[in-house]
C-alpha cells in the first residue's frame, strides 16, 4: 500500500476519476453478463475483480489522495467492487445450476435400455451332471476319486481281472498309445481308479470316480469313441450284494424321481463275481403300461450299468486283505444317464459345443 503523498495530483490520477470507476464497473458488468460458461466466468472474475484489475488498481490508489478526497472516492471505488462481486456471485450461482442441469440431461442412463453384454453362458450338462452324482454319494458318506484318462495296461486291465487273452484287449476296443511296449493306453473304464484307491488306500474304502474314457466305437448318435462313465466302488467288512442293491436304489430314486427302483440281471465281468446288469424301471411309463411305450419298447425296464461283488482276485491284485474284506462295486454312463433324465435323442450333442443346447441344459442344478 502507497502511503500519502503530498506531491501526487490526485486529478491526474486516471482510474479514480469517476467516470473511469464507472466505466470499469460497467465493463466487468457486462463482461459478466456475457460470461456463458464457469470457465469464462474464471477468465471475468481474474480480469475484472483480481489484483490487477482496474478497479484494484483503483482502490491501491485510493490511499494516496489527499484525505478529504478519499472518502468520497473510497466509496464509490468500493461500491463498483461490490457490485461486480454481487454481481460475479450471482453469475457463478446461475452458470453452476446451468451447468448441473446439462449434465443431468447428458449423462443420464435409461436403465430400462437392453444392454449388448455378451451372455454368460452356462456350466455343461456333463459336468453339472457329474457334480450332482458327486453329490448324491457325498451326502451318503462317499469320495470322490480321480484317476489318469492315459492309463497303465495293468491298471486298465491286469489289475481288475481282465487276462492277457480277454477281448476288449484287442485294437477293437481299446486304443493303444506307441511304443505299444510301453503298455500305455487311453482308459477304457473308469474302474482303473478302483484298483488305484486299493492300492493306494486301507479299507474302509467308499469312493465314486466320475471320468472320461475312451473306446475305437464308431460316433454316432448312440455312440462315441470319447464318452464318460462313473464307477462306484464299496469295500469295507461284510459287504453284501444288498447293499449294492439298496445304494442303486437310491441312487436312480435320487437322479431319476420317487419310484424309479433298479431290477439286477446275471451278467459276467472279470472284476466282479456275482456280476449283474442293473436296468431301471423305465422313468417314461415307469413299467406300467410297457407295450406302448417308446423309450423301453415294451421292456418296461432300461439297462443302465454293471455292478457285482468285487473279485476277490481283484483284491488280492490291489494288496486288500480278501478274507477280511468284501466289496462292491458298479459302473454306468454318464452321458446315457443324462439322456435317460433330459430326454436327450442323439448322444453327439453333448459333446458338440453348441451354446443353445448348453445353455437350455447345463445351469440346471
Ligand atoms: N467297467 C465296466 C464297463 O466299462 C462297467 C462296470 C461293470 C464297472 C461292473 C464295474 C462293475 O465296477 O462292477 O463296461
Amino acid at each position: 500500500m502507497s502511503g500519502p503523498n503530498t506531491d501526487y495530483d490526485p486529478v491526474e490520477v486516471t482510474p479514480l476519476k469517476p467516470e473511469e470507476v464507472d466505466s470499469a464497473r460497467d465493463a466487468a458488468l457486462a463482461a459478466i453478463a456475457g460470461a456463458t460458461t464457469l470457465e469464462e466466468l474464471k477468465q471475468v472474475r481474474s480480469e475484472h475483480a483480481g489484483d490487477r484489475s482496474p478497479l484494484a488498481l483503483a482502490n491501491r490508489e485510493i490511499g494516496a489522495l489527499p484525505p478529504q478526497a478519499r472518502k468520497e472516492a473510497g466509496q464509490r471505488v468500493g461500491q463498483a467492487r461490490g457490485a461486480v462481486n454481487q454481481a460475479l456471485s450471482t453469475r457463478q450461482a446461475e452458470l453452476e445450476a446451468e451447468h448441473e442441469a446439462r449434465i443431468l440431461v447428458e449423462e443420464a442412463v435409461d436403465v430400462t435400455l437392453p444392454t449388448d453384454r455378451i451372455p454368460a453362458g452356462a456350466r455343461h450338462p456333463l459336468t453339472t451332471g457329474a457334480e450332482l452324482i458327486a453329490d448324491i454319494f457325498v451326502a451318503m458318506g462317499w469320495e470322490v476319486a480321480e484317476g489318469p484318462v492315459i492309463e497303465s495296461e495293468w491298471l486298465n486291465f491286469d489289475a481288475l481281472n481282465l487276462g492277457p487273452d480277454h477281448p476288449a484287449r484287442t485294437m477293437q476296443d481299446t486304443f493303444w498309445t506307441e511304443p505299444a511296449d510301453a503298455h500305455v493306453v487311453l482308459r477304457t473304464h473308469t474302474s482303473p481308479v478302483q484298483a488305484r484307491t486299493m492300492l493306494t488306500r486301507t479299507p474302509p474304502i467308499y469312493v465314486v470316480c466320475p471320468g472320461r474314457v475312451f473306446r475305437t466305437d464308431e460316433y454316432d448318435a448312440t455312440h462315441s469313441p470319447m464318452f464318460h462313465q462313473v464307477e462306484g466302488l464299496a469295500i469295507d467288512e461284510g459287504i453284501s450284494m444288498a447293499h449294492l442293491k439298496g445304494t442303486l436304489d437310491h441312487f436312480a430314486a435320487q437322479m431319476f424321481g420317487d419310484g424309479i427302483t433298479t431290477r439286477f440281471r446275471p451278467s459276467y465281468f472279470p472284476f466282479t463275481e456275482p456280476s449283474a446288469e442293473v436296468d431301471l424301471v423305465c422313468f417314461v411309463c415307469r413299467g406300467v403300461d410297457p407295450e406302448s411305450c417308446r423309450t423301453c419298447r415294451g421292456e418296461g425296464w432300461i439297462e443302465w450299468g454293471g455292478c457285482g461283488i468285487v473279485n476277490p482276485r481283484v483284491l488280492r491284485a490291489c494288496g486288500v486283505d480278501s478274507e477280511r474284506y468284501s466289496g462292491f462295486a458298479f459302473g454306468m454312463g454318464i452321458d446315457r444317464t443324462l439322456m435317460f433324465r433330459h430326454g436327450l435323442e442323439d448322444l453327439r450333442t453333448l459333446f458338440e459345443g453348441d451354446v443353445r443346447f448348453t445353455t437350455a441344459f447345463g445351469s440346471e442344478l
